[in-house]
């Protein structure tokens, strides 16, 4: 099987201001010197900068939250693609579920932001999930087919390694109920499945975990061998907390 780097990603959502920003990158640093992973961190867009300029020279790369899919245009609020290459932004979280439930992202807005994001230059973290309700009702991978299906219709399946995709299950975000390490594991499975099916070089596709990650819980989960990486929300403020989730990738 070929050997996927691990991937992960701070989630801050709308946290932290430039001063918090710059403090926490100088605090994480020296902490992740050793790391061959890829990490990443996903400022909001008024903090990007002060963490696109403290990492230059190391590792650490910097995504943005969101996109909009054309590259200029009348979308008073909204930032493009080139707006973020232009800042040395390298990745964009697309499809997060607070987007989809509180701002009404919708999945035909998302298959065109993909191939925006890929066509710019923009690393495109796709994050799909099914909530509570689905779950107990046994539909979690009709779920995740249709949003995959849906997402990713415009995007070559030989360009689907370029994307990283995020299973995040609703129930587990922000509620300190982490899937067990056998469900992530079998969900991101299937979701790699799925991948082979849409004719993607699918072991080369990173699939994270998101959803509750903590220091305590990220081993178990990234030991899991379809489990590429992590996607963390809460655990990410906090330097200390990140710099160990970021160890336990090994
Ligand atoms: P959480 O958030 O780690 O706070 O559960 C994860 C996410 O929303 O990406």
């Amino acid at each position: 099987m070929p050997e996927r780097t691990p991937y992960i990603a701070a989630n801050w959502k709308m946290h932290k201001s430039v001063a918090e920003a710059g403090q926490f990158v100088d605090a994480l640093l020296p902490q992740i010197a050793a790391t061959q992973s890829d990490v990443v961190i996903c400022p909001p867009f008024t903090a990007l900068t002060a963490v696109v300029e403290r990492r230059y020279g190391t590792a650490v790369k910097v995504a943005a939250q969101n996109m909009h899919e054309e590259d200029s245009g009348a979308f008073t609020g909204e930032v493009s693609a080139p707006m973020l290459v232009e800042l040395d932004v390298e990745a964009v979280v697309l499809g997060h579920s607070e987007r989809r439930q509180f701002f009404g992202e919708t999945d035909e807005a998302l298959a065109r932001k993909v191939p925006a994001a890929l066509a710019a230059g923009l690393e495109p973290i796709l994050c799909i999930g099914e909530s509570e309700e689905a779950r107990d009702a046994e539909q979690t991978e009709g779920i995740l087919e249709r949003q995959l299906q849906a997402d990713l219709v415009d995007v070559d399946g030989a360009r689907l390694s370029e994307v990283v995709i995020a299973y995040e299950p609703i129930w587990a975000i922000g509620t300190g109920r982490t899937a067990t390490p056998e469900q992530a594991q079998e969900t991101i499975a299937f979701i790699r499945d799925m991948l082979r099916e849409r004719g993607a070089p699918a072991e080369d596709v990173r699939i994270l975990y998101g959803g509750s990650v903590k220091p305590a819980n990220a081993a178990e989960l990234m030991a899991q061998p379809d489990i590429d990486g992590a996607l963390v929300g809460g655990a990410s403020l906090d330097a200390a907390d990140f710099a160990a989730i970021v160890k336990a990738a090994g």
